[in-house]
């Protein structure tokens, strides 16, 4: 084990102070070389990943999806090519610039940098986030996608969620890559929990921890501007989250 406080204090001294300074940093980087931030997490490559998706979001020529934090802006492109229109959303100007360069704009497809806390794109029918809800309040992003989507509107989520209970090394770990990517993991109970005070309903939950496959992320983080040391490497201890996915659909206006 290496000695936490160092790996702490050291990881305080990151250059960047939070996700937007994150991404504005690293995009570039990442989502020239990546489609997918976390492509492989899902299936074994880009294409793996998109078509699951799909398949999950069941998109036609009249639907309206929302990406909220878009990353290189793959699943919001592909989308357009579905839908009546697709929107790709990021607090991070690199990230949106990045995103327009390498899938361009067209009537269907929009980049914007927005937060997803209080963005609002009224007739939405599907709206998703995927590894990037941990950055945002859940109050405010739920009420936000709620005022988007109509009734029986798709709300999903791919999430990395905190284990109900943790062995020292994987909490340690936990909150070592919390400080690292300023993200938040959060119960998948407290997750629903959120979604249902804020009008919605639970359609779908999957844990996908068993058939996920880090490599692609693990590789990601070799562009990161400042080494990332988890402070316990054993495979076990390495397993410090889960993968779930959570599809909601809206029941009520709030
Ligand atoms: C881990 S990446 C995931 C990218 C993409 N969804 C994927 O699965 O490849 C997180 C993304 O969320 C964006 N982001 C972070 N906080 C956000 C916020 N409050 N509102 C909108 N986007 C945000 C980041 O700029 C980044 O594009």
């Amino acid at each position: 084990m290496k000695d936490m406080k160092k790996l702490m204090a050291f990881s305080k001294k990151l250059p960047w102070r939070n996700e937007r300074e994150f991404y504005d940093l690293h995009s570039a980087d990442l989502f020239h070389h990546y489609d997918f931030y976390d492509a492989s997490i899902i299936g074994d490559t880009d294409q793996d990943c998109l078509s699951f998706m799909l398949g999950e979001l069941r998109l036609d020529q009249t639907s309206t999806l929302i990406d909220l934090g878009c990353g290189s802006g793959y699943l919001a492109s592909a989308a357009s090519q579905i839908c009546r229109k697709a929107i790709g959303i990021s607090t991070s100007k690199e990230c949106i610039r990045v995103c327009k360069e390498r899938r361009g704009e067209n009537e269907k497809l929009k980049f914007l940098v927005a937060n997803m806390e209080n963005y609002v794109h009224k007739g939405a029918t599907h709206v998703v986030a995927m590894e990037s809800m941990g950055y945002a309040s859940l109050k405010k992003t739920f009420r936000s996608v709620n005022k988007s989507l109509g009734y029986g509107g798709i709300f999903y989520i791919k999430e990395v969620a905190r284990l109900v209970f943790e062995t020292q090394e994987r909490r340690e770990n936990r909150q070592y890559v919390e400080n690292y990517y300023k993200y938040k993991h959060r119960l998948t109970a407290d997750i629903i929990k959120s979604a249902q005070v804020h009008g919605f309903d639970i359609m779908a939950l999957q844990d996908r921890t068993d058939s996920q496959n880090n490599a692609f992320f693990l590789d990601s983080s070799k562009y990161n501007k400042s080494p990332l040391c988890l402070p316990h490497t054993s495979a076990y201890d390495q397993l410090y989250v889960k993968q779930v996915h959570i599809k909601f659909r809206k029941v009520r206006d709030i």
